[in-house]
């Protein structure tokens, strides 16, 4: 008879809509999605405390830590370790890197909030968490997903450059090229009709063709 594989059904979240709500004990006490609401939150999950990569991650997390809190953006880590493997953990990154670490570690060991967002990647690992990274903004909007394997360290200056792009956009409400950076040139989101095409080449953007404009940002 054939094997019949079956796999816990998990609706993973989707960009655009309401983040899933969670209540979550972390190493800074009970901690519920809602509680950042008028902020930008960073959910991010690693595979195991005492790991090697997810040390550096939490170094470099920590290093950017005064770079978000400027864009209002609030950190919070989880993996399916106790809260005292968290303690334990982010005291010997203090002791051994000379790092504190000042985000909350959500301690998911009943996997509530990795059932919820899909961080478990069965054909990686059925008992740890993948390498997500979820940025919620100050509506509770899921606005972006990255997944990086078990084995690659996240790149925080990318971090940094989507919600710099985000928030460009919701401000201006322009698009942003590959590999753009602060202060570069961003792009006029092109014309939905015949008439506003014809328009666009006379709005004294920088203009390939009607469908293609530049402009710099001000301020
Ligand atoms: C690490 O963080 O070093 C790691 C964790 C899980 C698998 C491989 C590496």
């Amino acid at each position: 008879m054939e094997e019949v594989i079956r796999e816990e059904s998990v609706r993973l979240p989707r960009l655009g809509e309401k983040a899933p709500e969670f209540e979550a004990v972390t190493t800074q006490g009970k901690l519920k999605l809602s509680d950042f609401k008028g902020s930008w939150l960073i959910l991010f999950s690693h595979p195991a405390d005492f790991t090697p990569v997810c040390t550096t991650e939490f170094i470099g997390f920590a290093e950017i830590y005064d770079e978000l809190q400027k864009r209002n953006v609030h950190l919070m880590g989880l993996s399916i370790d106790s809260v005292y493997s968290h303690i334990s953990w982010v005291r010997n990154i203090e002791e051994k890197f000379g790092i504190k670490i000042p985000f909350p570690v959500i301690a998911d060991l009943n996997k509530e909030v990795a059932k919820l967002y899909g961080m478990i990647m069965p054909g990686e690992s059925k008992t740890e968490t993948s390498r997500c990274v979820f940025l919620i903004d100050p509506e509770g909007i899921l606005r972006a997903m990255i997944y990086y394997p078990l084995t690659t360290g996240r790149n925080m200056d990318e971090i940094l450059r989507i919600i710099d792009a985000l928030q460009t956009t919701d401000k201006h409400h322009v698009a942003t090229p590959a590999n753009w950076r602060p202060g570069d040139k961003v792009i006029v989101p092109p014309p939905a009709t015949q008439e506003a095409a014809e328009e666009r080449l006379k709005q004294g953007f920088e203009c390939k063709d009607w469908y293609f404009c530049k402009k710099k940002m001000e301020g």
